[in-house]
């Protein structure tokens, strides 16, 4: 099977945005030095280059997700030292024409594979265009926290992580069999996993928090991120997993339930799926719908509780470019989850409640459709 597991070295991480902290530590770039990274972004793309005492400067997208070189002037470009790739959604691409683009600037590029494990992008298997990859297994996987740093050029030495506490590997087994017990895996001793949830939670309590002073949008931003575990280590429950589960079923069933989404939304007033089917090879991390008006209809599914999201939360200080996509897929874009475990009935239940909360069509629309 082609994909990041291919990738010749490999590390562990506790999850995707410390993958990136440590692919960025791996360059011993000077301290402010800028990184190059998409104005469409979740925070946790972002918040790993502050972390790591880097500059963020932005690029923009084009209509397929890939970076918009003509967006990069030439002195910023001159200036920078790393640029971030993400492969939206798990439409994995080519990166050939980035790759040329960071060669000839002497730029390393990071390849954020967060939405595709599986596949190739293009004639490369995914991860294996980057200098170095990251990935986000909780994404892909029933594994409490956890992610990957790779590369198909680079050793990468092994990374100095402190060992989580056995607090933190209890919890995290806890995770795992809540997880397990909620899809019914455990028939017969859930009275007895019930104590582990108990004995979870109670770890989990904290003490209260002094009142803090008012924090920046850059400080909520950062907060919100939960950064804290980028340099510890893995759980032992994650390790443990990922030696034994199955990926055959999860590219299956990611792919059974892109194409359940995709009947919904063929010929809709007001939405259209933003990308056909995805590649041969790729297990798509969600289903991209681009609604008209989505304001309405995103409150109603998140309120609703329905697995979808909107990358709606932008880092402070991201620019508005001419011929940039992002802005647009951030307030029209919502990413429908494609996981392996939402039933058929669960994909229904939220196109219906898409569907019933789109605008009515004018009624001039409605008879030109017929
Ligand atoms: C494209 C992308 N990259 C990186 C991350 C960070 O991954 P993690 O949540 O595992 O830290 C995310 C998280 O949503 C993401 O969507």
């Amino acid at each position: 099977m082609s994909g990041f597991e291919n990738l010749r070295h490999a590390e562990l991480t506790t999850s995707g945005r410390a993958a990136i902290y440590q692919a960025l530590l791996q360059l011993h770039l000077p301290v402010q030095s800028s990184v190059l990274v998409p104005t469409y972004h979740c925070p946790t793309m972002i918040a790993p280059v502050l972390m790591a005492n880097l500059n963020p400067v932005y690029f923009g997208l084009t209509d397929d997700g890939l970076p918009n070189l003509a967006t990069i002037d030439a002195v910023t470009a001159d200036g920078c030292k790393a640029m971030i790739v993400s492969h939206y959604f798990g439409f994995s691409r080519s990166l050939a024409e980035v790759r040329q683009w960071c060669d000839q600037r002497g730029i390393a590029l990071i390849e954020d594979c967060a939405h595709c494990y599986f596949g190739n992008a293009g004639n490369r298997p995914v991860g294996a265009w980057g200098d170095f990859a990251t990935a986000s297994l909780t994404k892909f996987f029933p594994v409490p926290e956890a992610g990957v740093l790779a590369s198909a050029h680079h050793d990468i030495p092994p990374l100095r992580l402190s060992p989580p506490g056995l607090k933190a590997q209890l919890r995290g087994l806890a995770d795992v069999l809540e997880l397990s017990a909620e899809h019914k895996r455990f028939a017969g001793i859930n009275s007895a996993l019930r104590l582990l949830f108990w004995l979870k939670r109670s770890l989990r309590r904290t003490e209260p928090k002094a009142e803090a002073p008012p924090a920046s949008a850059t400080e909520n931003m950062m907060q919100d991120c939960d950064m804290a575990r980028i340099a510890q280590g893995p759980l032992w429950v994650s390790s443990a997993l990922m030696s034994v589960l199955p990926r055959g079923r999860v590219m299956a069933r990611r792919r059974e339930n892109f194409a359940l989404y995709a009947r919904h939304f063929d010929h809709v007033l007001g939405a259209r799926p933003l990308f056909s089917s995805p590649p041969e090879s790729a297990a798509p991390y969600v289903f991209p719908l681009w609604v008209d008006e989505p304001d309405q209809v995103y409150l109603a599914l998140r309120e609703q509780g329905l697995p979808v999201f909107r990358w709606d939360r932008i880092w402070p200080g991201t620019p508005h470019r001419d011929g940039d996509v992002g802005p647009l897929w951030s307030h029209h874009v919502l990413q429908l989850l494609c996981h392996q475990d939402l039933t058929e009935a669960d994909i229904e239940r939220t196109c219906r409640a898409i569907l019933s909360a789109l605008p009515p069509a004018p009624a001039s629309a409605i008879s030109a459709a017929h």
